[in-house]
């Protein structure tokens, strides 16, 4: 299709708005500043070692740690200020959450206070980025309460804990070969490439679907040991494969970049499992809720898929702290389906995981 033919993200926005006559464009002006800061960080990533951006970021053990102990790269570091300066300032925002910081950030009392949240993993698979392999960046927008939004007060964590099913928009860039972004408004999923000779993100996806069947899956397997029976049952039957009780073999993916897990089964099928384990009694799950598997949840359930903590949909869930972690399995709906079948199933619920089975601490 010849260039002109094609919508640039901000048509594909307008278009969406024009379905809501009463809409102001506050929405559409934040993710076009939300694009922007993920080229920006495109750019960055796109000279890799070339730019002084990689390695770990110097502290008193070598490396610096955010809030949750985790080493921080510069490119967290820069990805965080760079989400920071290119939306603080719009006035459409009244706060802002991030993987790299421990509270909410206030918007600066130069700039004025608008009404939504923006909650965001700046870079995801920042293990990759040593290596080559694709990051991106995770983004979910909330709507700020409304005492929020008539007061001007400052944010609290409190305001930022809204379920998923609550979220007015979100998506991932992903910086791989190409440069894409893939959004939701609550309207379908469509996926924009970054020309890069425009500098713009150009719609290249409309109207995304899962396949709700798949023969691929991925999950970190060298925590076999760690896992609960329902996901190692899953699992094995994969495993068995055509001699097994599904009858077909199954093929495995691992990246270690969820946004990349994402993008690949929005385009061709799978499911992806991080689920809750017995590795770490203190950290049910390795994930993420309020920036990794919340703005993905809303992204697979608009494409036709699914997003689970294996027990019940992700976006049901009310958060109970910002940085909260949460068993995640999302993809093709009928294996999604089927491993919370797994869960509910009194042969495998909770049996050999009596740390689970007995501490409500850890239900969800
Ligand atoms: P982040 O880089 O934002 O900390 O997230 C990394 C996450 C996710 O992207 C990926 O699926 C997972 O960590 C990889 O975990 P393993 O190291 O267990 O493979
Ligand atoms: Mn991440
Ligand atoms: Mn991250």
């Amino acid at each position: 299709m010849p260039l002109s033919n094609r919508w640039t993200l901000t048509r594909y926005l307008i278009e969406e708005r024009r379905r809501f006559p009463t809409a102001g464009g506050d929405l559409n002006a934040l993710i076009l500043d939300v694009s922007l800061a993920c080229k920006a960080i495109a750019r960055i990533v796109a000279f890799g070692s070339l730019g002084d951006s990689l390695g770990a970021v110097a502290g008193p053990q070598g490396g610096g740690l955010n809030v949750q102990g985790e080493v921080q790269k510069p490119l967290d570091v820069l990805s965080n200020e760079i989400f920071i300066r290119m939306n603080e300032w719009n006035g459409h925002l009244a706060g802002l959450a991030s993987e790299e910081m421990d509270e909410p950030r206030q918007i600066p009392g130069a700039y004025p206070r608008g009404k939504y949240l923006l909650v965001f993993d700046p870079l995801d698979g920042s293990s990759n980025i040593d290596v080559n392999v694709s990051v991106g960046s995770i983004f979910s927008i909330l709507r700020a309460p409304q005492d929020v939004i008539d007061s001007g007060r400052d944010v609290t964590e409190a305001d930022f804990l809204q379920p998923g099913a609550t979220q007015v928009a979100a998506g991932y860039a992903l910086y791989g070969p190409v440069t894409m972004l893939v959004l939701t408004v609550g309207n379908g999923v469509a996926g924009f490439t970054l020309n890069p000779n425009l500098g713009e993100f150009v719609l290249s996806h409309p109207n995304i679907q899962v396949p709700p069947d798949t023969t691929e899956f991925a999950i970190n397997s060298s925590n076999a040991r760690f896992w609960e029976p329902p996901v190692k049952r899953y699992v094995d039957e994969c495993l068995a494969g055509r001699t097994g009780p599904r009858g077909r073999d199954f093929n495995m993916r691992w990246i270690a970049s969820m946004v990349a897990e994402a993008h690949r089964i929005l385009m061709r099928g799978g499911v992806f499992m991080y689920p809750r384990d017995t590795k770490d009694p203190a950290k049910p799950g390795r994930l993420r809720l309020l920036y990794e598997a919340n703005p993905v949840g809303m992204v697979m359930e608009q494409a036709g898929g699914r997003a689970s903590t294996g027990r019940q949909p992700v976006l049901g869930l009310k958060p109970t702290a910002l940085h909260q972690r949460i068993g995640l399995v999302f993809g093709s709906k009928n294996e999604v389906e089927r491993i919370e079948r797994y869960h509910h199933d009194p042969a495998t619920r909770d049996s050999g995981t009596p740390l689970f089975a007995e501490r409500s601490l850890f239900r969800d």
